[in-house]
């Protein structure tokens, strides 16, 4: 089982869009995973097919009353994996946490009582570098750091990186720094391009060469309670009967089409949400040349 914390304390920078989405793609590679929203938000819980104002029990049972990770998991079927849900209920548990005994490792020992023996487990952190974020932190094997390339995101990657380190050294001495991945970017900003150079100066190889491009359907996706790979299958269908028209037209079939070829590994995983964004990019592009209906 790998434990991975997507986290970054600044709101707005595709956090909860990664865990969903990451957790659909392992999920149709057969991998068994569980997705924990740990922001009061619940918007990975929404971005599930969940309605949080439903759930009865919530992630917050689990730090706050003990209560067993096993009795609240819901199966997402849109998506494919399981959640852990969340709602408002989590915003105080801060403020009644700091008072409970071993208050950063909660979150790390419900975990140890899991009954299904998932692949992987993601932890869809809030935006904060709060009690929560530290249970996070104390649980995972590694972090996975989505990053929107603007300015003050280098500012607050350093204070992540702090809290990261303290963590090692207190609490969990196992943590490693998974990968950064740029999202929403945007290649016509010339200052993504440069905060983007700066990262890989940093970080060198620990920043994915995958790049989450702003996406229009990216963004519907939730609203919808379903991660981009259910949202956009009716697209994917259009896309293959795209090609055969193109082939038809004795155009040469595009090879973005080998996704179905993709290995395992969660670096690939990303490589696969990103090519299903460029099919769409081109079946748009081809829909205007053919001026196909949609
Ligand atoms: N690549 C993307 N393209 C377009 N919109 C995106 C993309 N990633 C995230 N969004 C949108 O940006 C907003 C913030 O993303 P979200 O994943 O909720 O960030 P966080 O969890 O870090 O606060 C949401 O409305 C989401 O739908
Ligand atoms: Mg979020």
């Amino acid at each position: 089982m790998r434990i991975l914390a997507v986290t970054n304390q600044k709101g707005g920078v595709g956090k909860t869009t990664t865990s969903v989405n990451l957790a659909a793609s392992l999920a149709a590679k057969n991998k068994l995973v569980l997705l924990i929203d740990l922001d009061p938000q619940g918007n990975a819980t929404t971005g599930s097919g969940i309605d949080k104002s439903a759930i009865k029990t919530s992630i917050y049972d689990v730090l706050i009353q003990s209560k067993s990770l096993n009795d609240i998991v819901i199966q997402c079927e849109r998506g494919g994996f399981d959640l852990a849900p969340s709602n408002r209920n989590l915003a105080g548990a801060e403020v009644e946490l700091v008072n409970e005994s071993k208050r950063e490792t909660r979150l790390k020992a419900a975990l140890q009582h899991l009954k299904k023996d998932y692949d992987y487990v993601l932890l869809d952190c809030p935006p904060a570098l709060n009690l929560i974020t530290v249970n996070a932190l104390t649980a995972a094997d590694a972090v996975l750091i989505p990053m929107q390339c603007e300015y003050y995101a280098l500012e607050g990657l350093s204070d992540l990186v702090g809290t990261i380190k303290k963590v090692r050294s207190n609490l969990n001495p196992h943590i490693e720094i998974e990968g950064l991945l740029k999202t929403l970017f945007d290649k016509r900003n010339m200052l993504a391009q440069q905060v983007s150079d700066q990262l890989t100066a940093h970080f060198g190889d620990k920043v994915y060469e995958t790049i989450i491009p702003r996406n229009i359907r990216l963004a519907e996706a939730p609203s919808h309670g379903m991660p981009i790979l259910m949202y956009d299958r009716s697209f994917i269908t259009r896309c293959g009967c795209l090609f055969k028209t193109c082939r038809r037209n004795h155009t040469k079939r595009n090879e973005e089409v080998t996704w179905l070829n993709l290995k395992d590994s969660v670096e690939d995983l990303m490589h696969y949400c990103q090519t299903l964004m460029k099919i769409h990019q081109r079946t748009k592009a081809l829909y205007k040349h053919y001026r196909l209906a949609t």
